[in-house]
């Protein structure tokens, strides 16, 4: 995989992993682009990293979307790297009827239905790349559910299918594609959750999911499962029941 003078979009790259890994881009003279609702968190990430590019741009935003796509085929003659990071996880309890369906749905439109989206307005651009690449930033919680986080745990999974499907049909088109599986990592997304007292559960700092991610991107590695979610894979084939039981302890979130 090539490591330096290419053109890369990371979504929701103003924190956590996304920002992280946008900083290994940066580091290796990339053209780092970063994407986010919130333009204030964004300046504040431009003025720490000079060199970084960003647009406050919603992926769920269909016209926003399709004018990144047009704005930086202009400006930055196209993307190499596209990295569908961007995400959020709500605490549901499916039980109670006053639930918010506003936000259930808002998170299937972000964590699912954008990828998507991003995909299908950046596939012109990336046809022309001779170094196309897409990754999809889903979750361990793809090979176990998280039943505190029931409508994230479905969306991750659907990720997870719709990555492992499209890879064979851009491979054609000299398209590759990446997934990275986090496992629990320190950032904004994680502090919400009730995660039951495991050291294996333990957060890790983004810095070094980061440093995990680039060390098998620009080795090639389709799949890359840092951390307790290689051992969620495993064990999600080996003894399913055993392992949802160990993650889920506390079905029903406390808020
Ligand atoms: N942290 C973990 O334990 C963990 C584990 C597995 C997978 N992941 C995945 O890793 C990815 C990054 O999450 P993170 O942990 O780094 O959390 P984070 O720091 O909260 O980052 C998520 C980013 O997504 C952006 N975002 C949310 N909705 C957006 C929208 N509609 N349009 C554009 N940007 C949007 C947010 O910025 P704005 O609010 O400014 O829009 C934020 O910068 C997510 O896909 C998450 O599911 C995280």
């Amino acid at each position: 995989m090539k490591q330096s003078n290419q053109t890369v979009l990371i979504t929701g790259g103003g924190s956590g992993i996304g920002l992280a890994i946008a900083q290994k881009f940066l580091a290796n003279d990339n053209t780092v682009i970063i994407t986010g609702r919130n333009l204030a968190k964004l300046e504040k990430v431009k003025q720490e990293n000079p060199k970084i590019h960003f647009y406050q741009s919603d992926v769920t935003d269909d016209a926003e979307v399709r004018m990144l796509a047009d704005d930086i085929q202009e400006k930055f003659d196209g993307l190499d790297v596209l990295i569908n990071n961007a995400g959020i996880m709500n605490l549901v309890d499916a039980g109670n009827e006053s639930n918010d369906l506003h936000k259930q749905m808002q998170e299937i439109e972000i964590n699912y239905n954008s990828p998507i989206r991003l995909l299908h307005y950046f596939l012109p651009q990336l046809k022309n790349s001779e170094n196309a690449v897409l990754v999809n930033v889903s979750s361990g919680l793809a090979y176990v559910p998280f039943a505190q986080a029931p409508v994230y745990s479905g969306t991750k999974s659907a990720l997870h299918f719709w990555t492992q499907a499209i890879r064979p049909q851009l491979q054609p088109h000299n398209i590759k594609v990446v997934e990275l599986l986090p496992p629990v990592v320190d950032t904004p997304l994680a502090h919400g959750a009730d995660i039951a007292e495991d050291d294996n559960l333990k957060p890790m700092p983004p810095e070094k999911l980061a440093d995990i991610f680039w060390k098998d991107f620009i080795n090639g590695k389709e799949e890359i499962t840092p951390g307790i979610s290689k051992q969620l894979k495993l064990m999600s084939r080996l003894a399913p029941k055993f392992i949802f039981k160990q993650l889920n302890k506390q079905a029903i979130p406390n808020k």
